[in-house]
């Protein structure tokens, strides 16, 4: 899979990917992300990126011209190109399952109030959300998508059952979790754990699953 992400911050993200599971799935050619600095595509003089908003208003607006120049230069082939803004649709599990079964997404980082509207018209692109936050840019954003997607691609993490298992794959959070030592502080991992009794344990964690999902996330539940 390839990941082309288009930004005016790179520094952003060359830290990130090269650390844990991504710098790993990068490293071993799992993954494909190469990053791209959106002024590099600017023709004019000043390499402008940006430009006052048509209408008014406070802010800059990135300017369409750089943003195609520089996905033109990727190649040919098909590309789901997304720009990275709080008025996309939000992500969720169901849609990074849905990116992560793309050969090749092209993640483009908006600052500023935004990108000019022609990206999302004439490239066509897809404008996506991280949460119903607002960040001073898509960077953050791009890299959790990037994450997200590249830990369902098979054998990037270990155990498959692992993936199956997790937060929003059974339509309920994670489980709670525990490890040595068996006290601490006072505290006592719940005698069921360390039973041996797998029905019990599994019967265990579906309730202890459902209970934190109706105390977190009771949105999940309705
Ligand atoms: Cl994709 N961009 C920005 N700037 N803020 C966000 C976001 C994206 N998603 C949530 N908040």
């Amino acid at each position: 899979m390839r990941i082309d992400v288009l930004t005016i911050f790179p520094g952003i993200l060359k830290g990130p990917l090269q650390e844990s599971l991504l710098g790993r799935a990068i490293e071993t050619g799992v993954v494909d992300v190469r990053v791209h600095d959106i002024r590099e595509h600017a023709t004019d003089r000043h390499h402008q990126v940006d430009d006052e908003p048509f209408g008014g208003g406070p802010g800059m607006v990135m300017k369409p011209e750089p943003i195609f120049r520089a996905v033109e230069s990727l190649g040919l082939g098909r590309k789901r190109v997304i720009v990275l803004s709080p008025a996309g649709r939000r992500l969720d599990q169901a849609l990074v399952r849905d990116l992560a079964a793309e050969p090749w997404l092209v993640l483009c980082s908006g600052r500023y109030e935004g990108v000019d509207e022609r990206v999302v018209e004439g490239l066509p692109a897809e404008e996506v959300s991280i949460g119903d936050y607002v960040l001073a840019g898509g960077e953050l954003a791009a890299l959790v998508v990037v994450e997200a997607v590249t830990r369902l691609i098979p054998g990037v993490v270990g155990r498959e059952e692992s993936l199956a298992r997790e937060s929003f794959e059974e339509g309920l959070l994670d489980y709670p979790h525990y490890t040595r030592p068996q006290e601490f502080r006072g505290m006592k991992v719940p005698e069921v754990l360390v039973s041996g009794d797998h029905a019990r344990i599994e019967a265990w964690r579906r309730r202890a699953a459902e209970e934190k999902t109706r105390r977190n996330r009771p949105d999940l539940l309705r």
